[in-house]
């Protein structure tokens, strides 16, 4: 059940009476129109009335805009303005550049710009390496995108990505100290974005991919992580993959069972499924039985493209074919990275006892978390309200952190399995538990966990 939160948070300016039940008729009046406040404040005070701005949490626009309604109704009141305060957060964009060095005088000038610069310009031009210590190169990751597969949402093209790529700066520099900068591409060629990455390089000690289609998504970073000689990682795919097998990690303590002996059910190989199932395939699991939208993914499909045949050759050992339900029986986790609502408690009923459920898809995950607990032993999902959320936040930035600081060119497996053993660590075991098998997205010891683990993987 979705309950009213701040994604949905409104700002009603409002004129009331001054009498004294004015404040218990407006915030009833938001309670029975299913909002929640969180403010209440007197902005103006006048002898025949009161200004307020009242702050409540939606469950969506439209309710939003239904609780605005209902205040309109009340005798009395007069609605000035209403402000969507996620929209407020992001005027004029969420980030922005900031001078390291003091430009107060003649003397800064001539050193951090000409002529002072040009000894630097010259001393880069006969030892390219040096970018990485005189540059921004040192702590810059360009995070590259060409809209079109923004969230959920679909091919909404590069402005419109835009606010999400913002975003992902900001975490990069909130969790890790890691400059990120957004650029997003006003082509979905493959062979331009390709071409456009490897001209911006220079500036850049990494490249984080984000929100780019599958399956052209495997071509670009394929292509690209033999072309530069800077690490190369889509977030969409091995963020997830990283968090994935941290959280399955400490599933499976949590249950008591090695993965050697798991059937493990993957619903949904796209870009984030495809990723999960080769990371998983590292720790040589008992079985993975890959599952899209046209049932089990089996050698003698057909129709299967590159990716699919690949995945149908190393998977599925008994090359079974059907559907979902066909696959989960007998399973003992599932990991869903596909679409809303596909199964329920009676399918989970048929997995192997203390199951494990992850259901991922976002924003409705493959089944309600709640039905999934009636048969399974650990449930995670990627949403906010319910325990163990499955968040990229815990892998991309502690991941560049690492790769920066040991100056890497590549990335590795061992590097990702690195940063998934570095998140399952975190949880020890006094905190381990069917509730707990993810650290916060807030505890502050992950990304220095995790890029102490990616620095050491990648300088070993
Ligand atoms: N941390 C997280 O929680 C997290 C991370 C990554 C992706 N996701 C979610 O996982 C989903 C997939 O993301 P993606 O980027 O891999 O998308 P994608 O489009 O690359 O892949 C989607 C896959 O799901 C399959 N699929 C679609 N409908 C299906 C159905 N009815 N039955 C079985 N399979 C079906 C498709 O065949 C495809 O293989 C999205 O909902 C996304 O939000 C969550």
């Amino acid at each position: 059940m979705p309950v009213p939160g701040p994604g949905y948070s409104i700002t009603v300016r409002l004129e009331a009476p001054p009498s004294a039940s004015a404040a218990g008729d407006l915030t009833s009046a938001v309670g029975r129109a299913g909002g929640v406040i969180t403010a209440f404040d007197v902005v103006e005070s006048h002898n025949d009335r009161v200004v307020i701005d009242l702050t409540c949490n939606a469950l969506s626009a439209n309710h939003a805009k239904d609780i605005t309604d209902t205040l309109e109704t009340l005798p009395g009141i007069v609605v000035r303005k209403v402000s969507d305060r996620t929209f407020l957060v992001h005027l004029g964009g969420k980030i922005e550049i900031a001078s390291k060095v003091p430009l107060r005088n003649r003397d800064d000038l001539s050193r951090a710009y000409t002529p002072g610069v040009a000894r630097v310009c010259e001393a880069i031009a006969k030892n390219p390496d040096d970018a990485r210590r005189l540059t921004i190169k040192r702590n810059t990751v360009a995070v590259v995108t060409d809209g079109s597969a923004v969230l959920g949402l679909g091919n909404l093209g590069p402005a419109a990505a835009l606010p999400v790529m913002e975003g992902k700066a900001a975490l990069f520099k909130k969790f890790a100290g890691v400059d990120a900068w957004p650029v997003c591409l006003d082509t979905q060629d493959t062979e331009e974005i390709i071409r456009a990455v490897e001209l911006i390089a220079p500036v850049y000690g990494g490249i984080n991919l984000e929100d780019i289609s599958a399956p052209r998504c495997f071509e670009i970073e394929a292509r690209l992580r033999e072309k530069l000689d800077i690490p190369v990682f889509h977030d969409d795919q091995h963020g997830t993959a990283i968090v994935v097998v941290a959280a399955l990690r400490n599933a499976l303590r949590v249950v008591k069972k090695d993965i050697k002996d798991c059937r493990i059910t993957v619903c949904g190989v796209g870009a984030a499924g495809s990723a999960i199932i080769r990371l998983l395939q590292a720790q040589e699991p008992g079985d993975i039985i890959a599952v899209d939208v046209d049932g089990i993914v089996h050698r003698d499909r057909p129709g299967l493209d590159s990716n699919l045949k690949s995945i149908a050759a190393s998977t599925n050992k008994d090359n079974q074919a059907g559907r979902l339900h066909d696959a989960l029986v007998g399973s003992d986790v599932f990991i869903g990275v596909s679409a809303p609502n596909l199964f329920g408690a009676e399918q989970v009923a048929t997995m192997a006892k203390d199951a494990i459920v992850f259901a991922l898809a976002n924003p409705d995950p493959e089944i309600d978390p709640m039905e999934a607990q009636q048969h399974a032993a650990v449930v995670a999902t990627g949403r906010s309200d319910f325990p163990n959320q499955i968040n990229n936040v815990l892998a991309f930035p502690g991941v560049f952190r690492g790769l920066l600081d040991a100056h890497a060119r590549t990335i590795t497996d061992a590097m990702l399995l690195a940063a998934a053993q570095a998140i399952a660590d975190v949880v020890d075991g006094d905190r381990l538990n069917a509730s707990f098998i993810v650290p916060s997205v807030f505890d502050n010891t992950v990304a220095p966990a995790v890029a102490e683990a990616v620095r050491k993987a990648a300088t070993s």
